[in-house]
């Protein structure tokens, strides 16, 4: 997590960007006040001072549904979250010992920690209290990820509110985020090869699928980022961090007003600019996420002050500058036809107008026939086993040719 506008292109975001970076590599907005259903801030006035957040009434049902000003929340709380003393926790970590730290987000700071009674290995994050976010994510967190349930959600195994500590126990995910074998320090030159790329994708967009469409009430995450998947033994990807999760629009409505939060790089220019928040303000961010799985860039690019979107839409124009799209430290170990495919999908999750994004289900049938093709670099390159003639193949193609109609300039985006 961190502390980020997402809101605006202008060159105070950027240098916030630079000067936040530091500290953490992922960061997001600062500013929250999410019942209010007043339009976003404008740049001009997003000035990022910190704000302390009181644990004031939030506009997630079940959080508005609990009193936050008696105990009760905590105990009426789903039974499947533990409630663990502080003490317990600094025994867990040895009293938070250099040693076990695995990272530090917008937060706070990540230990790894081993409970004695139950014998688990567990993810304890701290709450920063002179940070940015505060008490309020902390109860959306719990609150989320306690009505949810599903193998591509990270799970929550317990937290501590006792006095001002506030700390998240979560299960270990012992490979870390996708951000860092893309990016960062997990990399060790060993490079994630294609079909990985393609198993994380998908069980991203499964994960994503359960809060869109089998969550109740339905959850917009708002903080989707290759930091945020975190990677269980054998790659298995899990989404993480909901503090910023909101709960969707209801009834007729196509939207939620909400202030822009997000992180740099990731959030849909629609919900950049109005604030309304919607499913498809996710499917964007999910398609810089396929991009950065693509490409192996960043997002943001602080060097170059560049968004990955920007630097991939004039080469989306012209299919025969796809293959200069992949990324490098693949040294052309990709199928050619699997390339087309993913990037295909990555261009109808970023396009402008969110309704020419497509739907959640129809992206998880997409990446679930991607990842279920597996690629051997010996074989031919670009070989597909099927041919594309079995029934994911043929819905594949048609997800991506019926959806992604405006393509880019005048050329559409079309599979082989
Ligand atoms: N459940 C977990 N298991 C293992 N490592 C984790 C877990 N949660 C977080 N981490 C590590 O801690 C770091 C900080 O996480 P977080 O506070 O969520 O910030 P961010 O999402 O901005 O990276 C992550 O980069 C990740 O490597
Ligand atoms: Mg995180």
């Amino acid at each position: 997590m961190g502390c980020f506008p997402c809101s605006g292109e202008s060159s105070i975001n950027k240098k916030h960007y630079k000067k936040r970076k530091n500290i953490n590599s992922n960061n997001r907005s600062e500013r929250d006040d999410d019942h209010a259903e007043t339009p976003p801030d404008t740049p001009q006035l997003s000035q990022h001072k910190l704000v302390k957040e009181e644990p004031k009434v939030v506009s997630h049902s079940a959080v508005e549904n609990a009193s936050l000003r008696s105990n009760s929340f905590w105990e009426t709380g789903n039974s499947r979250a533990r409630k663990f003393t502080f003490a317990e926790l600094v025994a867990a970590t040895e009293n938070f010992k250099a040693e076990y730290f695995l990272g530090e987000g917008g937060f706070g700071k990540v230990y790894k920690g081993h409970l004695k009674d139950t014998d688990e290995i567990v993810a304890i994050k701290q709450l920063d209290q002179n940070g940015c976010q505060g008490y309020r994510e902390f109860i959306i967190e719990v609150v989320t990820l306690c009505n949810a349930e599903h193998p591509n959600l990270v799970k929550l195994i317990g937290y501590c509110a006792e006095k001002e500590q506030r700390l998240l126990v979560y299960e270990y995910m012992p490979l870390g985020s996708l951000e860092d074998h893309l990016h960062g320090r997990r990399r060790n030159g060993k490079v994630l090869d294609w079909n990985t790329r393609m198993k994380i994708a998908a069980g991203a967009a499964n994960g994503l699928e359960y809060l869109h469409n089998k969550m109740k009430p339905p959850v917009i995450y708002r903080d989707l980022k290759c930091s945020n998947i975190l990677l269980g033994e054998g790659y298995h990807p899990k989404l993480s961090d909901f503090g910023l999760a909101k709960v969707g629009p209801s009834g007729d409505q196509t939207h939620v007003s909400t202030r822009v939060m997000g992180t740099y790089g990731y959030c849909a220019p629609d919900y950049a600019m109005t604030g309304q928040l919607t499913f498809k303000s996710d499917i964007y961010s999910f398609g810089v996420v396929l991009l950065e799985i693509i490409t192996g860039r960043r997002a943001y690019d602080p060097v170059s002050e560049q968004k990955l979107v920007e630097w991939a839409r004039p080469l989306f124009k012209d299919r025969k500058k796809f293959p200069q799209m992949v990324d490098p430290r693949l040294e052309g170990r990709y199928p050619m036809r699997g390339l087309y495919q993913a990037l295909a999908i990555a261009a109808m999750c970023i396009q402008e107008q969110p309704n020419m994004r497509p739907l959640v289900v129809d992206l998880v049938k997409a990446l679930n026939y991607l990842a279920s093709q597996a690629y051997n670099p010996t074989q031919d390159h670009g070989s597909i086993q099927d041919n594309g003639r079995s029934h994911s193949s043929r819905l594949l193609k048609r997800v991506v040719e019926e959806k992604c109609t405006s393509g880019y300039g005048n050329e559409r985006t079309k599979i082989e």
